[in-house]
């Protein structure tokens, strides 16, 4: 199942496996029976059901525990009928499953005890053994079974963006920290992304090879480099996680936020789907990163706590501009916000469907 299933059905039009729903073939530029959509952070704060499983567990023990993960993984699926579940896990699940000391403090975001600020501590990060994602491929292969012809999405954290937290020691705006460490230390940095490449390529693949029908691949904060910079000394690392999946035949969908002007290089570092935020159109994303390749986004999350008729506005201009792109996966720019009223994600998921479907698209084989 998975990774290895034909992509298209005989008849070419989409058909009852997830590796052939239009969210895998939006993602290669094929014919859709509508666009799919689903949403980052879509299993979260913002629903009731997701506070209450929860309530007295930590956040990365809930991510280690495989009965949890597979239940806040379908509750949007059975919620929102999104075209796709992703995983529930957290881009610093594999630091911690290796053995490097971090928390998710609540409202705040990943702590790490012991941040990375010499070369010394580069060269002291544990690798992650595979044998000990044994609780993932668990959880990943029950969610198949459960889920049907729905895909799950398979994620992990860029090595820039798991970078920021190793050596800020937390959330940051600037990343100030991580950005002198890049120029200072160049032959350190470039270790310490091979390492996290490395890592997240070992998160990655056991996703895959358990079932998980896309992967995506979340560099947050690569916008706040430079193109040159991000060329240099972060594209090439990003590329090898993508390599790392070797021959295994999922789409790779890549995002950051605030990468109008990386677009371009984002899509060269070896995704068929490029995630844009809500900050550039996406006919003009689809102008920046060419035809070779599919877009998702764009709607900004925020829109959600407007009114209805500028969410129904919005969602509308989103779809419109994404029939530009080579394939379009609807999505918000960025994650669901912890306040969203939930139903306002049911209702735009159905809009989406509403405005997409086309009657007109042929159903059966041309004779
Ligand atoms: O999208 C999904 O529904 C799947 C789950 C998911 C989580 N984290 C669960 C989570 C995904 C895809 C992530 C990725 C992630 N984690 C990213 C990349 C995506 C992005 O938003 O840019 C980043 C930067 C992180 C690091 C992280 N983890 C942050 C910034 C936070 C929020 C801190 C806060 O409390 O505001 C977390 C915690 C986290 N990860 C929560 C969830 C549901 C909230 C914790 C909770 O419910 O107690």
């Amino acid at each position: 199942m998975g990774g290895s299933a034909v992509v298209t059905s005989a008849a070419g039009t989409p058909g009852p496996s997830p590796a052939d729903s239009d969210l895998v073939r939006a993602a290669r530029g094929l014919p859709v029976s509508r666009t799919p959509v689903w949403f980052m952070r879509q299993a979260g704060r913002s629903l009731p059901e997701y506070r209450a499983l929860r309530a007295g567990t930590a956040m990365l023990a809930a991510c280690q525990d495989p009965d949890l993960v597979t239940e806040i993984t379908l509750q949007p699926v059975r919620r929102h009928g999104v075209d796709a579940a992703i995983l529930f896990s957290d881009i610093v699940l594999p630091l911690v499953v290796a053995g490097v000391d971090i928390e998710i403090k609540p409202g705040v975001g990943p702590v790490v005890a012991e941040p990375v600020r010499s070369v010394a501590d580069v060269d002291a990060l544990p690798p992650l053994e595979p044998e000990r994602l044994a609780f993932l491929e668990t959880a990943v292969r029950r969610l198949v079974a459960e889920l049907g012809p729905t895909p799950l999405i398979g994620f992990a954290g860029a090595p820039f963006t798991l970078a920021t937290y190793l050596i800020e020691g937390g959330p940051s705006k600037e990343h100030a920290r991580t950005k002198a460490f890049m120029y200072a230390e160049p032959e350190a940095w470039g270790r310490l992304l091979d390492r996290l490449a490395i890592s997240a390529a070992v998160f990655l693949r056991a996703q895959v090879d358990a079932g998980a029908s896309a992967v995506q691949l979340f560099d947050s904060w690569a916008g706040v480099l430079s193109a040159a910079d991000y060329a240099e000394r972060v594209l090439p690392h990003s590329r090898a996680v993508f390599d790392g999946l070797g021959d295994r035949n999922v789409p790779r969908i890549h995002f950051g936020v605030g990468t109008g002007e990386l677009l371009p290089l984002i899509g060269d570092a070896g995704a068929d789907v490029v995630g844009v935020d809500w900050r550039l159109p996406l006919d003009e994303a689809a102008r920046r990163v060419g035809p070779q390749r599919s877009l998702q986004g764009n709607l900004d999350p925020a829109v959600l706590l407007a009114d209805r008729a500028t969410v129904d506005r919005e969602v509308r201009r989103v779809v419109e501009q994404g029939r530009a792109a080579r394939g379009h996966v609807f999505n918000l720019g960025h994650g669901v916000l912890p306040d969203t009223d939930p139903g306002v994600l049911t209702h735009v998921a159905e809009l989406v469907h509403e405005l997409t479907t086309s009657p007109a698209r042929p159903t059966a084989p041309m004779p």
